[in-house]
């Protein structure tokens, strides 16, 4: 089987705070069944919102977003050679941030179609409150994308800002290292029936209506 590669996106402005202990723990995970993890830190990041200019559809930019001066194309390429997605946010006003929001409204509109019949996932970080409707709020992006998303045993979200109180979160560490285990045999199981299942093909012409007409 040939060497299996997961791209993780960690949201938060913080380099090693509770995001990326969330990743980290799935990574840990998917490691040990010999899985490797690139995390893109772009919470830290200059990132514009969607300018909705549609240019990314229309061939031109070759499945890029028009403005190519910050993370997001970095992702989208990334994403074409990766096998599987981690998205990773923090809390900010019981949703996910800023950045993280402008970021996945380009990488998605210009890049989803890298993520179709992937394996993706998706980890929140949060001090108290707002969790659960942070990681709804990043499943969206998955499930339009025709993503394979990863269940676990709850909702995918950790309680405390540094590893040392996420630890004591130990329903929270459970949750997320089951999660990294389903990941890793979802990857597995794609990989070894690629050959063998053809996959769906993609929808033709997606029909668009505004509920009425
Ligand atoms: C602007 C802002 C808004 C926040 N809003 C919430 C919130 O709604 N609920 C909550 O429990 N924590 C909130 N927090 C705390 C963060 O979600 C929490 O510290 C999280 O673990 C940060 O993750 P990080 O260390 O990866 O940045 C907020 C923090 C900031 C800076």
């Amino acid at each position: 089987m040939k060497e299996l590669t997961v791209l993780a996106i960690n949201g938060s402005p913080h380099s090693e705070g509770g995001t990326f202990q969330a990743i980290n723990i799935v990574a840990k995970e998917l490691e040990k069944q010999g899985i490797k993890t690139e995390i893109l830190q772009i919470g830290n990041k200059s990132i514009r919102g969607c300018q909705g200019c549609g240019t990314c559809k229309k061939g031109s930019t070759n499945g890029l977003c028009v403005f190519n001066d910050d993370e997001v194309n970095i992702a989208i390429e990334k994403l074409k050679n990766a096998d599987g997605l981690i998205l990773g946010s923090p809390v900010y006003y019981a949703g996910i941030n800023g950045t993280m929001k402008s970021f996945l409204d380009r990488f998605f509109y210009a890049g989803a179609s890298n993520l179709r019949h992937k394996v993706a996932t998706s980890v929140v970080s949060v001090r108290r409150a707002g969790g659960v409707a942070t990681f709804d709020q990043l499943n969206h992006f998955l499930y339009l994308a025709e993503a394979l998303v990863v269940p676990s045993i709850y909702w995918n979200v950790v309680h405390g800002t540094s590893e040392d109180a996420i630890q004591q979160d130990k329903e929270g560490m459970q949750i997320l290292e089951n999660l990294g285990q389903n990941m890793a045999w979802m990857l597995k199981m794609r990989e070894a029936t690629k050959e063998s299942l053809k996959e769906p093909s993609p929808v033709a012409s997606k029909t668009r209506t505004s509920f009425i007409r």
